[in-house]
């Protein structure tokens, strides 16, 4: 793992954003992994700002988040697929059709599990996944567990993950208790990943991760077999 650490969340976001445009650069309709929550705003914001200068293009690109709430609605201010829209899909110029989100309504959750993992495969794999990291380690929505989850898959959040998210909603009744995730497979199997956090209460999490044991009690410790993985970090 190539660990580098950045004294703001600017420089942080900006070294996501160049690595996420080099690879939009070199290969226009890559696949790109995408996630959500407060660490990638600012790498959103910059990729905007360089598609703005006609420095970006996204007309090719497609893109596979790694999670959405359960019985949330798309069109739900506090869905994923609404934050995406937000911060980044309504400002460049992908297609809607090359945006991809599991369906965290749909009526068949087994079944849309198996559609999100053949469809990751259809587009041939993520060539770049951008990831954060829970305080308990989780990545996408895989929470600390005895086994690590290989596919896509429904899960039951953790306390932990539903205090972090307290922050995003009114009340604590609004907190979505289940969401799907994206499993280690996709994730592992994605060409390039980018691990990004900010803050120094994310310290600790991201050294265990890169360092400690890896067990699936501290899912992003995984990444430590994957072959190119870069982990970005800022105190602030
Ligand atoms: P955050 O969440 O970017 O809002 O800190 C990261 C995560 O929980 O995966």
């Amino acid at each position: 793992m190539k660990y580098q650490v950045f004294d703001t969340y600017g420089q942080m976001c900006r070294r996501a954003a160049n690595l996420i445009s080099a690879q939009i650069i070199l290969k226009e309709d890559c696949v790109l992994g995408l996630a959500t929550g407060s660490t990638p705003l600012g790498i959103y914001k910059i990729l905007v700002s360089w598609y703005e200068k006609a420095d970006l293009d996204f007309a090719k690109v497609r893109t596979v988040n790694l999670d959405e709430y359960c019985g949330i609605a798309a069109d739900d201010p506090q869905s994923y697929h609404y934050f995406m829209q937000k911060h980044l899909f309504s400002k460049v110029n992908i297609k809607a059709a090359n945006a991809h989100m599991p369906n965290g309504l749909a009526a068949d959750i087994q079944a849309e599990c198996k559609r999100y993992d053949a469809l990751i495969a259809s587009l041939g794999g993520i060539d770049i996944q951008l990831l954060g990291i829970g305080h308990n380690g989780h990545i996408g929505f895989n929470e600390p567990a005895d086994v690590f989850s290989k596919d896509t898959t429904y899960v039951k959040l953790s306390e932990d993950t539903i205090r972090s998210n307290a922050r995003f909603f009114k009340a604590v009744s609004d907190i979505p208790r289940s969401a799907i995730t994206m499993g280690m497979q996709s994730i592992m199997c994605s060409r390039k990943i980018i691990l990004a956090a900010n803050g120094k209460d994310k310290e600790d999490i991201i050294h265990k991760a890169m360092e400690g044991p890896i067990t699936p009690e501290v899912p992003a410790s995984i990444l430590q077999l994957h072959p190119d993985v870069s982990v970005l970090f800022s105190k602030e």
